[in-house]
């Protein structure tokens, strides 16, 4: 118990990776980087494409300036002058697949790489841009395009790389700060919303949970919804709902185990009352007298059909009732007995009827049977008893019993001109406890009559109720033989 107590504690507290708030920090890091990555790279190798273009544009206008010399004759020294302010060291200019210029520094230069801006492709661009920027030493690159002030079909220059690299490395630390720092911001701001809008919540439901299943039966444990419209709003009014009804089916389930331990202690203490009572009318059935010749045999049965039951029950540690022993009983005997013991407790004013067959043969256990019957017939004597002592002019009660059979079924009727069962109860009449409309009534014995008879495969119901009384009817069916399996088109022996 302590160990898993301890186990369930360590789970409701995960640690900071492993719960919500560590996952969400952890995936807004990733796509905060993620997202850098995906400005970076793009940022600059544009950058070095617009650097590039400049030169270009530059170089361009350099060598329309030594066109414009007069006969294109340039000393060394100016030439040198332009390329140098242009920032290129070689360029050619070609209209109609001729060259047409080609304005040259002195000494020698080597392209090492050379690349083509009219190629748009974003890819190459970024790994052209990386390269620039990690090479280490002097290079010389050659670069193409389309002159942009239209003064030919293409351009190519020659120039060194270093300056491109320089203006690269300043600019992708320049970019790379303010990105890292707006992405910080935003990965902050959205982790921040995520933790309040949804990680907290989530954290209240969780620790609710794990805090109400620890003591379901503490009412101030159940979750308070708040008012949000969203999923985590709905699983909190769930949750309250579900939380209020497991703590009333517990304490349901509390107040039905007291009941229990009730029902045992009264049953243990009454049978041992009874059978104090057993030996003294034992003692009794030696008395001469007629009356008690009687009436002590049938006080006995009573006394000895009440300890076997309270017997029962307490051996099952609830009253379970075991299942019924069948035997072939006299309908008729067996209803004049339950009269004759209830005409003891009723009033004058009401006449029992057994209008039984002599015929009639129940296959039933004859105590469980003689319980089904009796609390029939009481409440009949008590709904029409109530009804004579609120109205002293009321018409005489009479209960009638009869039965009939129908092939392997007999079905009993109690029928009683009493005033009807009150409309509100009658939808749960055989549920336990739920039906008592009297005072000093239980409601358990429409309960306990339906499960007797449920046990015997039959059916107790309400057939008819009103002002003109009350019917109620008992099925029971035989048992039913069990069946020789046989192959199907086989003979009987009996029918050969
Ligand atoms: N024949 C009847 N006529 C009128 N009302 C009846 C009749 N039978 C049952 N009832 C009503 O149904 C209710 C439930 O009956 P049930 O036998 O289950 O419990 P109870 O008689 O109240 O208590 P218990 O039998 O456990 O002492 C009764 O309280 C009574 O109001
Ligand atoms: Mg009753």
């Amino acid at each position: 118990m302590a160990e898993t107590a301890r186990k369930s504690g360590d789970e409701s507290t995960p640690g900071l990776l492993r719960g919500l708030s560590g996952k969400v920090l952890v995936l807004t890091v990733l796509f905060v980087m993620l997202g850098e990555v995906l400005i970076f790279l793009p940022a600059i190798a544009n950058f070095r494409i617009q650097w590039l273009k400049g030169r270009i544009a530059q170089a361009e206008i350099a060598a329309l300036a030594a066109e414009a010399a007069p006969d294109q004759i340039l000393s060394s020294d100016l030439r040198s002058e332009i390329l140098k302010g242009a920032g290129v060291l070689v360029v050619s200019l070609s209209k109609d697949q001729k060259r047409q210029l080609i304005l040259r520094s002195d000494g020698d230069q080597m392209i090492e790489a050379s690349y083509d801006l009219r190629e748009t492709m974003w890819l190459p661009q970024i790994a052209d841009a990386g390269a620039a920027m990690l090479a280490t030493g002097p290079r010389i690159i050659g670069v193409v395009d389309k002159p942009p002030n239209m003064s030919g079909d293409l351009i190519e220059i020659a120039l060194d790389e270093e300056p491109l690299r320089q203006a690269l490395r300043g600019y992708g630390l320049n970019i790379l700060l303010i990105s890292v720092g707006l992405s910080l911001l935003v990965g902050l701001v959205v982790f921040v919303a995520l933790n309040r809008v949804l990680v907290r919540p989530m954290q209240r439901l969780t620790l609710n949970m794990v805090a109400f299943g620890r003591n379901p039966e503490d009412a101030s444990r159940i979750i308070g919804p708040s008012a949000r419209r969203d999923e985590i709003g709905i699983a909190e009014r769930e949750l309250h709902a579900m939380q209020g009804e497991l703590l009333s089916m517990l304490q349901q389930k509390n107040r039905l185990a007291a009941l229990g331990l009730a029902v045992s202690k009264v049953s243990h203490d009454l049978r041992n009352m009874l059978s104090s009572a057993q030996l003294i009318s034992d003692r009794l059935s030696g008395v001469e007298d007629p009356t008690v010749q009687r009436f002590a045999p049938k006080l006995i049965a009573s006394l000895d059909r009440a300890i076997g039951f309270l017997t029962q029950t307490l051996k099952f540690g609830r009253a379970q009732e075991p299942p019924p022993m069948r035997e072939k009983v006299a309908l008729k005997a067996l209803v004049d007995e339950v009269i004759e013991n209830a005409v003891l407790r009723t009033s004058s004013r009401i006449v029992l009827y057994n209008n039984v067959a002599q015929s009639i043969v129940a296959d039933a256990d004859r105590d469980q049977l003689n319980r089904v019957l009796t609390n029939l017939l009481r409440n009949a004597i008590q709904a029409i008893e109530t009804a004579q002592a609120e109205d002293p002019g009321a018409r005489e009660g009479a209960v009638t019993v009869t039965a009939r059979r129908d092939g392997s079924v007999v079905a009993i009727e109690i029928r009683d001109n009493g005033p009807g069962i009150p409309e509100r109860i009658r939808p749960r009449l055989f549920e336990p406890f739920q039906s008592a409309a009297r005072s000093g009534g239980t409601g358990l014995g429409l309960a306990i009559a339906a499960e007797l008879v449920r046990a015997h495969g039959g059916e107790i119901s309400l057939a008819t109720t009103g002002p003109e009384g009350t019917s109620f009817v008992v099925t029971l069916p035989d048992t039913v033989a069990e069946l020789r399996t046989g192959r199907r088109g086989e003979r009987r022996p009996a029918d050969a």
